[in-house]
This record gives C-alpha cells, sequence and structure tokens, in this order.
C-alpha cells in the first residue's frame, strides 16, 4: 500500500511505544511502573463531570459553533484576563479538541512548504511533526541543562533565515519541566518583532509552576499582535480526555483558524464544552493541593535520582516531568546488556527494572531520558528503588 509523503514522514509517538512495550510485559503477569504518564492521576474535579451531566440532561447535544460557545469562548477571555492579565474578546478565541488540534490549527492556518517554524530543543515530541505535516520545516535552537534550558537572543538569531516564519515556545516545558524566565522571554520577543516571526506560546502547564513565575508571552505589548497562546483544559483540570484546548489571537488569524477547524471537525464537543465553562468559571481550589502533591513528589523523584551513579537531574520548576542527564551511563554493561544510547537505557529499565521512561532523543535530548511524577508517591518510591538496582548493576 503506498501513502502520502506527508504520512510517510510522519513519526510515531514516542510516548505511545513506551505504553505499548510496557502493555505486553504486563500482560505476560510483569508488575510495571509507568513513568511515562503525560497527564495528571488525578480525577476530573466532580463539579465538572456533574455539568457535563447536567449539558447531557438538557439536551446540549448539537453542534455548536466551529470554533466553540460563546459562552465558553467569554468564560476563557475572562479567564486570560484574570490569570494572565491578558485582553482578548471572544472573537479573538479558538476553542478546539485539546492544544494538539490548536497547534495543527495554527500550523495548517500559517505555514506551509518553503517556511520554517523554529523548534526549541528539547520539544514537545508533536512540535516537530506538526510542522512538517503543514510542508513547512522545523529548524531547531539548541537550549541546555547548564543554563537550565532558558534561550538568549544569539541562540534564536542563530536559526532565523529569510525563510523563518515561526517559532514554537513551550513554558512551562514538557520535557524539561523548565520555566523561562523573562530574559529568555525578552529575547524571544525582540526576535520575533525584529524578524516578523509569529509566536506559538504553548502554555498548557501554566497552572503547575512550583518556582519562579509564568509570564504569557501575549503579555509582553510588542508581541501581542505576533502571539498565539495556546492553552488546554487537560492539564490543570485533568481532563485530558475531554479533549478541549483553546488558542488566542488577534481576530484576523482566529477566524482563519475557526475556518480551517469548521471544515476540518465541525466543531469541539458540545458536552466537554460546558463542562470546560463550568470548570473555568469556578475557583480551581482543589488545584492547591494537587500542586502540592506534585512538589513533593518531584522533590523526592530529583533527590532519588541524584543519588544515583551517573544520573545528574537538575530541579524542574514546572509541569510534571523529571528530565535527567543520563549519558554518563553509556558505554556501561551488565552482563551480557551494553547501554550505549537512551534508547538501549530505555529498554534495559524496562526488562530489568520493570519501569518505564521516555527515551531523550524522542524529544531531541538523546543525554537525557524523561520520567513523569504524576503518578502515585508509592509507585515513584518503589519504581525509584528499582531505578537505582539497576543502575547499580551497570559496570
Ligand atoms: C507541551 C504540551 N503541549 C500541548 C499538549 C496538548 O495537550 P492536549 O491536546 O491534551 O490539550 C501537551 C500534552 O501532553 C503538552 O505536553
Amino acid at each position: 500500500m503506498s501513502f502520502t509523503k506527508r504520512i510517510n514522514a510522519l513519526q510515531p509517538s514516542a510516548t505511545m511505544a513506551v505504553i505499548e512495550a510496557a502493555a505486553r510485559l504486563r500482560a505476560q503477569g510483569v508488575d510495571v511502573i509507568s513513568f511515562g504518564a503525560g497527564e495528571p492521576d488525578f480525577d476530573t474535579p466532580k463539579h465538572i463531570v456533574e455539568a457535563a451531566n447536567k449539558a447531557l440532561a438538557d439536551g446540549k447535544t448539537r453542534y455548536t459553533p466551529g470554533s466553540g460557545t460563546q459562552s465558553l469562548k467569554q468564560a476563557i477571555a475572562d479567564k486570560l484576563k484574570k490569570d494572565n492579565g491578558l485582553d482578548y474578546q471572544a472573537n479573538q478565541i479558538v476553542v478546539s479538541n485539546g492544544g494538539k488540534h490548536s497547534l495543527f490549527n495554527i500550523m495548517m492556518t500559517l505555514f506551509e512548504a518553503g517556511d520554517e517554524v523554529l523548534v526549541l530543543t528539547p520539544y514537545w515530541v508533536t512540535y516537530p511533526e506538526v510542522v512538517k505535516l503543514s510542508g513547512a520545516e522545523p529548524v531547531y535552537v539548541e537550549t541546555h541543562e547548564a543554563d537550565h534550558f532558558q534561550v538568549s537572543k544569539e541562540q534564536l538569531l542563530a536559526g532565523v533565515t529569510e525563510r523563518t516564519k515561526g517559532m514554537i515556545i513551550n513554558t512551562p516545558s514538557n520535557p524539561s519541566g523548565a520555566v523561562l524566565n523573562r530574559d529568555s522571554l525578552q529575547a524571544i520577543v525582540d526576535v520575533a518583532v525584529e524578524n516578523d516571526i509569529w509566536i506559538i506560546s504553548d502554555e498548557c502547564y501554566e497552572a503547575l509552576v512550583y518556582d519562579g513565575e509564568h509570564i504569557s508571552l501575549a503579555s509582553f505589548e510588542q508581541a501581542y499582535d505576533k502571539t498565539i497562546t495556546v492553552q488546554t483544559m487537560s492539564k490543570a483540570f485533568a481532563m485530558t480526555g475531554w479533549r478541549i484546548g483553546y488558542a488566542a489571537t488577534v481576530p484576523e488569524l482566529a477566524s482563519a483558524m475557526g475556518k480551517f477547524q469548521g471544515q476540518a471537525t465541525g466543531c469541539p464537543n458540545s458536552i466537554a464544552q460546558y463542562a470546560s465553562e463550568a470548570a473555568l468559571r469556578t475557583e480551581p481550589l482543589f488545584l492547591a493541593d494537587w500542586r502540592n502533591q506534585f512538589i513533593q513528589r518531584r522533590n523526592y523523584m530529583i533527590e532519588a535520582l541524584n543519588q544515583m551513579a551517573g544520573v545528574t537531574c537538575i530541579m524542574p520548576e514546572g509541569a510534571f516531568y523529571a528530565f535527567p542527564k543520563v549519558s554518563a551511563l553509556f558505554g556501561k554493561k551488565a552482563g551480557d546488556i551494553q547501554i550505549q544510547s537512551d534508547t538501549d537505557l530505555t529498554k534495559y529499565l524496562l526488562d530489568v527494572a520493570h519501569i518505564t521512561v521516555v527515551p531523550g532523543s524522542a524529544f531531541g535530548a538523546p543525554e537525557h531520558i524523561r520520567l513523569s511524577y504524576a503518578t502515585s508517591m508509592e509507585a515513584i518510591k518503589t519504581g525509584l528503588a528499582r531505578f537505582a538496582e539497576a543502575v547499580h548493576k551497570l559496570k
């Protein structure tokens, strides 16, 4: 069977591959602990579920406007003002089937063959793929652990050519957990404004910042007209399966993205939209508890990782991932098994320690692996003890 070049160039999701490998082992009765999760392990809060039940009972089961209901867009505009200090009107917002879908809408509306889009490494696995799907080419800008994954004007400019049309920025970051500081954000704004580049600002983890401060790129006055703010209900409200995300930008672009979405999917799920509205209109009292749990798990995990010989990990300031550097283990052996790369180590940890992690090469950073701490403290303690034991066996 033959498929399009577009599909042939698409990389399957590395996180999915890890999940499938773990499922195969579990089917054999092995107790596998997963550090692969990209979603909170908490349940969607009750009042949000109740709002969905009510929407169903009230018959809110029909198509909505393609870019979302007016009342949800207004709730989003109010949230962006309250939490982020951003002035958006309802006609500047496109509600979609998740943040990932928002990114896809943006790429399909703004970029095409011949264009280049800057992607900072380490990057979320989806960014290069959605850029490629639009026909444009991802151009990688490396950031470094030694700088806590901050970025300078010089680093960005090294990737800029006359074909550069956009850059994707993610703070807090998946996979590194880094939160971009004001200097990095100013560098991004300066480069974007001076070179007429769109900023796609993926702020999906904004509610999960533990140290430092989350600053929205669109809050820089010069950048407002060049920025698309991308958000999701997935992480802060534990609503990954509900599939609601949104983008906010200048009206003309929002309208073009709405036109694309209207033809591509019709509209986002009506019931999930009413539930999202209730989520945004209610004070998120549960969040303080979730954040505390994430902080405790993070602190435990980072300390445990740093105690392993050959593993080092800086403190992530946000999201729910640890991104340790493991390259000092490359070249080591346990019996016949030799570890030469992040993927070898991932396989070794699954086979020997029965834990799943994601290899850093999936994020453009092959010296690292990613562990999610969106799992119970008990699983973290047991899984990291097994990890330490497996590392200890490497000589
Ligand atoms: C950095 C980043 N952006 C966006 C998303 C999109 O999430 P969703 O499509 O569930 O809104 C994710 C999910 O893992 C993510 O990690």
